[in-house]
This record gives C-alpha cells, structure tokens and sequence, in this order.
C-alpha cells in the first residue's frame, strides 16, 4: 500500500535542528591553529550561503523556488507499507519505509546535491570538484551540475573506478569528469579519506572552483531534512499518530539524519542509526575531534571515529566506508537520544534479498543494512506480541551494485 503527497504539498522549508540541540555542537577547529573556524575560513571551499546554513540558528530555512523547481521533479517521494514483507515475517509491526530510490540518480543523495550546485552558481561559481565511494554521490553531483551548468569533477576511489564502471559511464553521461583517486599514486585502491583530500585540494588551489560533500555536515542533513517532513505528513495519510522507531543506514550520516531528525523532539520516537560491523563509527568509535580526510586538510569536527588513517575493508556498501560521522548524529549517539547498531555485511544481504523477494524492490547494499535492523525490530515485536510502527528510510536502489548481489548469491561474499 502506497501513500502519496501532491506535489502542491513538497516541503518549502527545511528543518534546522541545530537550535534544539543542547549541549550546543562543539565548533568545528582550524586543520593548523586548532582555534575555531569563522565562516571567512570556508569561504575557499564553500560558497557563504552554505556556510551561514552551516551555523544557522533558524528552526527553519526556506527552501529557494529554483530548487524545489528540480526537487519537483521525483519529490514528493512515496512513502510505502511494506506489508508483504510484514506477512512474511508474520510481525504484529507495521512497517513503512520512504522511497528515496525515486530520483533521477536513485538515492537520497539529490537532495543536497541540488541546493549545493544552485547556492555555488548564486555565487558564480563556475566548477565543483568531490569525491566518490562507489559513486552515489558522485553521480548525484553530477546531475545537479548538469541542471545549473556547472562543471564538476569527480575524485573516484580508485577501487570502485575499477569494479563498478557504471557508476562512471552515469557521471560522464551528465558531463562530469571522472578520475580515481589517490591522483598520485596508481597502485593504491584509494579509500574515501583519499578521495577527500584529493578533491579538497583541487579547489583549494583554485579560484574559480568549490568543493561539495554528500554527507556529514550540518548543511546537508538539513537539505535532507525534506524526507522526515515529507514522511511525517504521509504517516498520518496512513492513519499512524507517530512512528515508534526511525531506522536508517548510517555512513557519514546523510540519509539518517533526512528521516530522523524531524521527528526528534518526540522523545517517545527512538531513533536508530545502522552501520557495518567492519566500520563501526558510532559503535566502536572515539567521540573526538579529528579530520574529515585522510591528508588533514579538512577543519577538525567532534564527532565519532575510528581515525582519519583507518582505512575499512572494501565491504560492497561503498557508502558506509567513513571514518568518521556527521556531527549531529555523533552528538545525539553521545547524549543518548539516538542508538546505534552494527551488522555484519553477509546478515545485510540476507535482508536484502528478502525484501527484494517480498516487496520487489533490489536494495542498494547501504540500505540492506538498514533493512537487516527493520527486520530485527519486527521480529522482536513479534516476539513481544507488540504493534509496533517501523519507518526507515529506503536511501537507494541497487541496480548498479548487482556484482554485490552476484558475490553473495554465489557464496563469494566475505561475512
Ligand atoms: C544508497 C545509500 N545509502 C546510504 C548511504 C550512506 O550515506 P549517508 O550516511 O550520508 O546517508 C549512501 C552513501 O553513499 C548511499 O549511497
């Protein structure tokens, strides 16, 4: 069962919680000084209209007319019941998940790609360059820079470059260039920490040319604040007062924090973050201050992580790679409002292909990891006897990680 919004009813704003959050978020640290940083500090990577989102203090942050133009486009994305998987498990829960696979690059990652490439062109600026796992959010950067006629390249982890040229066939086809990365070295299979230096320090040393992250920072969990709200407003479409529990997959933060944090002021809502076992940020993670990237160029963050020098196994859900988090969700896993959890990437396929065989649809393998936790979550509550609502976010489709699929059906796949 299906329940759309009207595209009348898009969100026009999006949710800061940044003002909510107490403690306040530790500043963010010059990568040399260690003081904090200023906006001016940013203003060779970022353009200022992201950097004031960065710090906002507004509970809301209208959404500019030119970008809702293209978020119009796939948005509002269905929320669905998932009930054949419900029958399948035989759960008292009702479980709903948010169809991010919808947009033009088939994840959650447009939603910000969108506004960073509109704010960047307000500002006229001319290129963009970032960094990819296995290329999600490069080909939705991609897509946005084609929308503003910005030119973008994109730093691919050299790994992914290799084994996953579809993702760069769908970049190229939207006009980026793409290179693997580490640039100087050709025989390391690179990491994402790599790729972030590699890209940062391709804008740093040049004028006409910013840097765009798909995760992490404050600004983009905002932009992907639009899911949570569109959910909120599908949910009582569905008949439901209020989620009991919000799951998503967790990498550096983005899509989690887009379908979470709307519903945060209800304490009574857990919230649950989903990460592999090979990368545990948030359950086995430092809370400290440390780099974004592997090279330390970036503003040092408090947040979790496992160093900027770990360098995880090259698990299929490329995405999930991150040493660190964004530091919202580091803050909220600290202070005890949000849990975290870790799985094994073998248990995730098994969830991913049980959902594919009851609901239809073949998972990215970051989302299988969020699955993997629904479905816990439902069988407990069958175990319990309880109603439980479940919503969680569906952050990709996982038409170009078929090799992953290939891999685990035929027994390749490492636990
Ligand atoms: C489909 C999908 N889900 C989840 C993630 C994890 O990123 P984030 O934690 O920023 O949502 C990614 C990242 O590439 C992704 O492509």
């Amino acid at each position: 069962m299906r329940f759309d919004l009207p595209v009348s009813r898009l969100p026009t704003a999006w949710r800061n919680v940044l003002p909510d959050l107490a403690p306040p978020l530790e500043p963010p640290l010059h990568p040399r000084t260690r003081e904090p940083i200023g906006p001016d500090d940013l203003a060779p990577l970022f353009p200022m209209g992201l950097i004031l989102q960065e710090v906002s203090a507004d509970p809301w942050v209208d959404i500019p007319g030119a970008i809702l133009d293209i978020l119009r486009l796939w948005r509002p994305t269905p929320l669905v019941r998932a009930e054949r998987l419900e029958r399948a498990l035989g759960t008292p829960a009702r479980i709903y998940f948010k169809d991010e696979s919808v947009s033009p690059a088939g994840s959650h990652k447009p939603n910000t790609a969108v506004p960073q490439a509109f704010y960047n062109k307000a500002e006229g600026i001319p290129r963009l360059t970032t960094e990819t796992g296995a290329g999600q959010w490069g080909t939705a950067l991609s897509f946005a820079c084609t929308q503003f006629e910005l030119d973008c390249k994109v730093y691919m982890v050299r790994a992914s470059y290799q084994q996953k040229p579809y993702r760069k066939i769908l970049m190229e086809t939207w006009g980026s260039e793409v290179v693997p990365s580490p640039v100087d070295d050709p025989d390391h299979p690179g990491s994402l920490g790599l790729a972030i230096s590699d890209a940062v320090r391709d804008a740093a040393t040049r004028d006409d040319t910013h840097y765009a992250l798909g995760s992490v920072l404050n600004h983009v969990l905002l932009h992907q604040t639009i899911i949570g709200l569109e959910a909120k407003e599908q949910l009582v479409l569905a008949g439901e007062t209020r989620p009991d529990v919000v799951i998503a997959s967790c990498g550096g933060g983005s899509n989690l924090g887009g379908i979470a944090l709307p519903f945060l002021e209800d304490t009574d809502i857990r919230l649950v973050a989903v990460e592999p076992s090979s990368c545990p940020t948030l359950t086995e993670g430092q809370f400290d201050y440390d780099f974004g990237d592997t090279a330390g160029m970036t503003p040092l963050m408090a947040m979790y992580t496992l160093g900027h020098d770990f360098v995880p196994p090259a698990i299929h859900a490329g995405g999930l790679r991150y040493h660190g988090d964004a530091p919202i969700i580091s803050a909220l896993v600290k202070s005890g409002r949000m849990e975290a959890i870790a799985y094994p990437q073998g248990k995730t396929f098994e969830a991913a292909v049980q959902f594919a065989n009851t609901e239809g649809k073949v998972p990215a393998p970051e989302t299988g990891h969020a699955i993997r936790a629904v479905i816990d979550e439902a069988l407990a509550a069958k175990e319990l006897g309880e109603e439980r609502v479940i919503l969680f976010n569906y952050s990709g489709h996982g038409f170009l990680d078929l090799s992953a699929y290939d891999d685990y059906l035929n027994g390749r796949l490492d636990a």
